[in-house]
């Protein structure tokens, strides 16, 4: 029996640009996404029973069928055309649940990879970002990870290169408290709806700017992400937890940026390293401590979901 183990990372939210409303009814997006050093594990061996099963050592979290790994597990099974397949999967969960970090979607991407290998299905990542688009606007992103520009849901990617120095980020959320996404985007479209853009042109425009400015190429500390997030406009006033985060990690000296990440409740400050990132939390460590915040520091990573060797 043979088993692979991939690392699913989080992302942060460079930038996220709420440009207008799709036919679909989703949000046409402008956002550059950022894979960090905190990461998912997932295990996969195959059974003989064509059984997919899913643990995971976080009783929060939902193992049912609308967990994205089981989703994602099923749909390319479905594709492959081979019912018989089967596989044990666990989940060793170290990225918050409900945090605007893409953990889930990491998840579900990895799980595309990790069976890809499994089942000797030869899908290409493109094959793969596919799929995850049909499961995720995150999703497909989370493949390749990195650094990407991403457009349209979310899933039409522009991967940027890798910047050479070794940005970091301090990261905090109250682990009482989650952001439902579909809330976040309505709240976002009753209070905006009646700014957003228009039409294919004006979109097009958007993006243009954003694959023009200075600051993505590479990513680096001399010209730092404004970080802008669109949600947290509407998230922030109505979340008591996001203010505190940001509030703290405003009053750090030697960050670059401060921001929330996705549709929160995660905000994160950017700094030049590691070691001043761990610096930035040694400060906050007491507050951080007397607010019931937990804080992590990480690195910006390359890649996104990875088979271990
Ligand atoms: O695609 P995903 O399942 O992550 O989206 C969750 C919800 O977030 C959608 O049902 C929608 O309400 C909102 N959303 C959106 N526009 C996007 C992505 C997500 O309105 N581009």
């Amino acid at each position: 029996m043979s088993t692979i183990t991939v690392t699913a990372p989080a992302k942060v939210n460079l930038h996220l640009e709420v440009l207008g409303l799709r036919a679909d009814g989703f949000h046409e997006l402008a956002m550059v996404m950022q894979s960090i050093d905190l990461a998912d594990r997932l295990t996969f061996s195959n059974t003989a029973d064509g059984r997919l099963s899913l643990s995971c050592d976080d009783p929060a979290l939902s193992i049912g069928e609308d967990n994205l790994v089981l989703r994602a597990a099923r749909l390319l099974r479905e594709r492959s055309g081979f019912q018989e397949l089967g596989a044990a999967i666990t989940l060793e969960k170290c990225i918050p649940i409900g945090a605007g970090l893409a953990g889930g979607s990491s998840d579900g991407a990895a799980t595309l990879v990790g069976l890809n290998a499994l089942w000797g299905l030869g899908h290409s990542c493109a094959d793969l970002e596919r799929l995850a688009a049909e499961l995720g606007s995150d999703m497909p992103f989370c493949v390749q990870g990195g650094s990407q520009l991403c457009f349209g849901r979310g899933e039409l990617l522009e991967p940027l290169s890798d910047g050479s120095e070794p940005l970091a980020v301090l990261l905090v959320k109250d682990p009482r408290v989650s952001v439902s996404t579909p809330w976040a985007y309505g709240r976002c479209r009753q209070r905006h709806g009646g700014d957003y853009l228009v039409g294919e042109p004006a979109f097009e425009q958007r993006r243009r700017a954003l694959r023009q400015a200075g600051w993505i190429r590479p990513i680096r500390a001399a010209q730092p992400p404004p970080l802008r997030n669109d949600l947290q406009s509407v998230v922030e006033p109505e979340t008591p937890a996001v203010q505190t985060a940001l509030q703290l990690l405003r009053s750090l000296p030697d960050s670059l940026s401060v921001a929330m990440s996705g549709s929160g409740p995660s905000c994160f400050a950017l700094f030049p390293d590691l070691t001043s990132s761990r610096q930035g939390y040694e400060r906050l460590r007491k507050d951080l401590e007397s607010e019931g915040l937990r804080a992590w520091c990480c690195s910006l990573r390359s890649g996104g979901a990875r088979i271990e060797a």
